[in-house]
């Protein structure tokens, strides 16, 4: 028995040390403590085939190696736990010296700033904001604002066709005028701008076949030419700043008599003259003019009775190009930068 005993003592802690993990310590529990098939187990019951004084002494012995194994396996268990804890912290190392990591700020385009700036110098000054459709009918886009089919004003504002119903590519935002009117909510008294997308065929670095306007309209009763100046002078000077003069040339539009053309002076060289305003010291910034009594007659036509009397009631209308003001605004010479959408120009703007 005394010779079993070593031999299955040097066995154990042999392969006690070869035992990598729990399942393998567990299986060494099994074979040698196992109720039915352990090694000592096997011993313990043959036990009872000794003499007496044989029995105590190989009692002795088998109890020592029973302990020896239990503590053996029990060291080796808490060694293998608090080895994998050691590893898992390791592996899930955390420094929380290190700086947060801030999520990006988003921030408006140039087109959209330039847009709501414009449409809240016009909210405090009273007007409406109005939107009308991007696809339109002739009627709308040309004939109701004194455009027949022959007129060659047309030629200026070529556009894209649909291919069906005579719908076409809104050309400017004076769309909205008939609209607006049309539409009728307190007249004769109008008071609005319609900014939105407007086409033509137009392709160059400072014109792009998609762009943006705003258009205004003011309609009542004693409305002049000296309202007009200085709703425009009030407006251009809450934009850019009241130290630039502003100049008023007369033009020509068909929807508007007289027609004026507006130049603001030069934001980028104070008017002493420079590459942006061609030398001029001007910028052609906006086209304006009091409504023709042709549009009133028009609307009134459609409406089947007279709801802005030409005797009655006069106005003034205006429009201007957004992408035109952010590229004045910022001194940016490619209209195409702006819909590139290249974070490293679009980042070099407050929004
Ligand atoms: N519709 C013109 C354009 O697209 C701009 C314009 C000029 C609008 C004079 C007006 C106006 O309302 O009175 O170039």
């Amino acid at each position: 028995m005394k010779d079993q005993v070593r031999a299955l003592r040097e066995d154990f802690d042999r392969e006690l040390k070869a035992a990598g993990d729990a399942s393998a310590l567990q299986a060494l529990r099994d074979r040698y403590l196992g109720r039915k098939a352990g090694a000592i187990t096997a011993l313990m019951k043959a036990l009872g085939a000794l003499g007496p004084a044989e029995r105590r002494v190989a009692g002795q012995e088998l109890n020592e190696l029973k302990t020896h194994v239990e503590s053996g396996l029990d060291a080796a268990r808490d060694r293998a736990a608090s080895d994998s804890t050691a590893q898992r912290l390791a592996r899930e190392r955390l420094d929380i010296t290190l700086p947060g990591r801030r999520p990006p700020h988003g921030r408006r385009h140039p087109l959209t700033a330039a847009r709501e700036d414009l449409e809240d110098i016009f909210l405090a000054m009273g007007y409406e904001i109005f939107d009308g459709p991007e696809v339109e009918d002739d009627y709308h886009c040309f004939e109701a604002l004194n455009m027949p089919a022959d007129h060659p004003a047309r030629d200026m504002q070529d556009t894209f066709y649909l291919a069906e119903g005579g719908l076409l590519l809104r050309t400017h935002t004076s769309t909205g005028q008939i609209r607006y009117m049309l539409s009728n909510p307190h007249p004769p008294d109008v008071r609005i701008i319609c900014p939105g997308k407007v086409y033509r065929r137009d392709d160059d670095i400072t014109h792009s076949p998609m762009f943006q306007q705003i258009e205004g309209l003011v309609v009542g009763k004693g409305i002049t030419l000296g309202d007009l100046k200085g709703t425009i002078e009030a407006f251009l000077h809450a934009l850019f700043g009241a130290q630039f003069p502003v100049r008023f040339r007369p033009s020509y539009f068909p929807y508007t008599e007289p027609s004026v053309e507006v130049d603001l002076g030069c934001v980028v060289c104070g008017g002493k003259g420079c590459r942006v305003c061609k030398q001029t010291g001007w910028l052609e910034i906006m086209g304006s003019g009091m409504v023709h009594p042709a549009v009133f007659e028009a609307v009134n036509a459609r409406l089947g009775r007279v709801v802005y009397d030409p005797e009655e009631v006069t106005g003034f209308a205006f429009g201007l190009g957004i992408e035109r003001v952010a590229m004045v605004r910022h001194g940016i010479d490619n209209i195409r930068l702006f819909y590139e959408n290249d974070l490293r120009f679009l980042e070099q703007f407050p929004g």
